[in-house]
């Protein structure tokens, strides 16, 4: 039995509150109207499911970031499109685990540090500059940016309609789907 087309897997990288389940989530439900067979891997939900127990070290979150390669790459194969949104803060893990997926594209959702304190949408970085949470992504942990990604949303100056516009091509959708 002839195999389904490699899947595409586009990997949404960037802060907390950049943006990333946003418009991870607004993609997906387009590709599901559209019919694609769709998935979508979210650091929250794998971190209460898949990664369950893992923190926040580099060590924990390499391993966070390659589990969602694997999983993603197991559904890319059978023609799956991926949708990734985690933090992924290092470079050279990125790097590895998109090498090995061979339709994937590396998205950078990026807003400054002071747009996403200002948004604060889960409370969590009034926490992390009071220092109530450690290893805080930003404030007291690294975020690597991409070098080269294939797309870099400035979600400060970009509208997520705007966003999903750019986004789409990527899918491997020509227009929005109600
Ligand atoms: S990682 O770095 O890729 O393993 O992170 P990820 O799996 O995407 O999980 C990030 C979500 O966990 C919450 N959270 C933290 N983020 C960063 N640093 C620390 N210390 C931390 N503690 C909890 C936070 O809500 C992240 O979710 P998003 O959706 O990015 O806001
Ligand atoms: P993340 O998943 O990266 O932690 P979220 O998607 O949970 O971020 O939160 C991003 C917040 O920023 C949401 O409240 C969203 O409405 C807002 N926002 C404003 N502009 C944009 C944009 N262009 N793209 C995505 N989110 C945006």
């Amino acid at each position: 039995m002839s195999q389904p087309p490699q899947g595409r897997v586009l990997w949404l990288t960037g802060l907390s509150g950049a943006g990333k389940s946003t418009l991870a989530s607004a993609l997906y439900q387009e590709l599901v109207s559209a019919g694609v067979k769709t998935e979508l891997l979210d650091g929250d939900a794998v971190r209460e499911n898949l990664s369950k127990g893992l923190g926040f070290s580099k060590a924990d979150r390499d391993t966070n970031v390659r589990r969602i390669g694997f999983v993603a790459g197991l559904l890319a194969q059978h023609g799956v499109t991926v949708l990734v949104s985690a933090i992924s803060p290092y470079e050279d893990t990125r790097r590895e685990v998109l090498s090995k997926l061979p339709n994937a594209c590396e998205i950078f959702v990026d807003a400054p540090l002071e747009t996403v304190t200002e948004r604060d949408v889960k409370g969590l970085y009034l926490k992390a500059i009071s220092g109530e949470i450690a290893h805080f992504t930003g404030v007291s942990d690294p975020y690597e940016a991409p070098s080269a990604p294939s797309l870099h949303l400035r979600t400060d100056r970009l509208s997520v309609a705007e966003c999903l516009d750019l986004l789409r091509p990527l899918a491997g959708l020509r227009t929005a789907v109600p």
